[in-house]
C-alpha cells in the first residue's frame, strides 16, 4: 500500500500543494460547470468543489480559486446555476476549464428561471443565489442560497473526476 501522508508530528507547512493535489485525488467527486449572465454574455467554469451544505436553509457551496477570472462575473450576476454533468459531458468539462477561451462555443444551452444558462444534457441543475463568501486561502468558499431544482437527463450516469482523470459511475 502506497502511503504519502500522514508522518507523524508533521506541520501543515510541510504539506505541499503537490502533496494535497495527490492525496484529495482519490476522493472521487462529481464535476458540474457553475454558469451566470454577466450582462449580455455567458460566464461559466467547471468545479468539483460543490457541496450540499444545509437543508433549511437550502444552501450549497462551491470553491472557486482566487485566480478565476470567470468567479468575479459569477458573483457580479448573484444568480447562479449549477449544472450537474453527465458521463458523455467530458469534453465540456475541458471546455470550461480552459481560462480566457470562448467556453460556450458551440454549448447547447438555455435560460434558468434565474437567467444563468441551462446546459442541454446535464444531469440536473441547481440555480441559487450567493448568500455568503468566506475567505479560504487561495480559494473562496462561495455559499448559495438554492431557489430552484431540477433533475434533467437520466439517459446517463455522473461525470466522476478522479485522480486527474475521468470516469463513468455504472
Ligand atoms: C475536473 C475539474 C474540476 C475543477 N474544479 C475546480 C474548482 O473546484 N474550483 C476552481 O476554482 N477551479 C476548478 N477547476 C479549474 C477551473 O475550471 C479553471 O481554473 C477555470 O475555468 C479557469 O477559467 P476562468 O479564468 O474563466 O475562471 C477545475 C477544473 C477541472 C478540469
Amino acid at each position: 500500500m502506497q502511503r504519502t501522508l500522514p508522518r507523524p508530528g508533521r506541520q501543515s507547512a510541510d504539506v505541499s500543494a503537490d502533496d494535497l493535489r495527490n492525496v484529495m485525488g482519490h476522493f472521487a467527486t462529481g464535476v458540474a460547470i457553475i454558469t451566470a449572465r454577466d450582462g449580455d454574455e455567458p460566464v461559466g467554469l467547471t468545479c468539483q468543489s460543490v457541496v450540499s451544505v444545509s437543508l433549511e436553509p437550502p444552501l450549497i457551496a462551491f470553491c472557486p480559486a482566487k485566480s478565476s477570472s470567470s468567479w468575479p462575473r459569477l458573483r457580479n450576476s448573484g444568480d447562479v446555476c449549477i449544472n450537474v454533468l453527465s458521463g458523455p459531458q467530458g469534453r465540456l468539462c475541458r471546455q470550461f476549464s480552459r481560462s480566457g477561451t470562448d467556453k460556450f462555443a458551440g454549448v447547447a444551452h438555455s435560460p434558468a428561471g434565474n437567467g444563468a444558462p441551462v446546459i442541454h444534457e446535464a444531469l440536473a441543475h441547481v440555480e441559487a443565489t450567493v448568500d455568503a463568501e468566506h475567505d479560504a486561502g487561495d480559494h473562496t468558499i462561495v455559499v448559495c442560497r438554492v431557489t430552484d431544482l431540477v433533475i434533467g437527463s437520466v439517459d446517463h450516469g455522473p461525470l466522476l473526476f478522479y485522480r486527474g482523470g475521468f470516469g463513468n459511475f455504472h
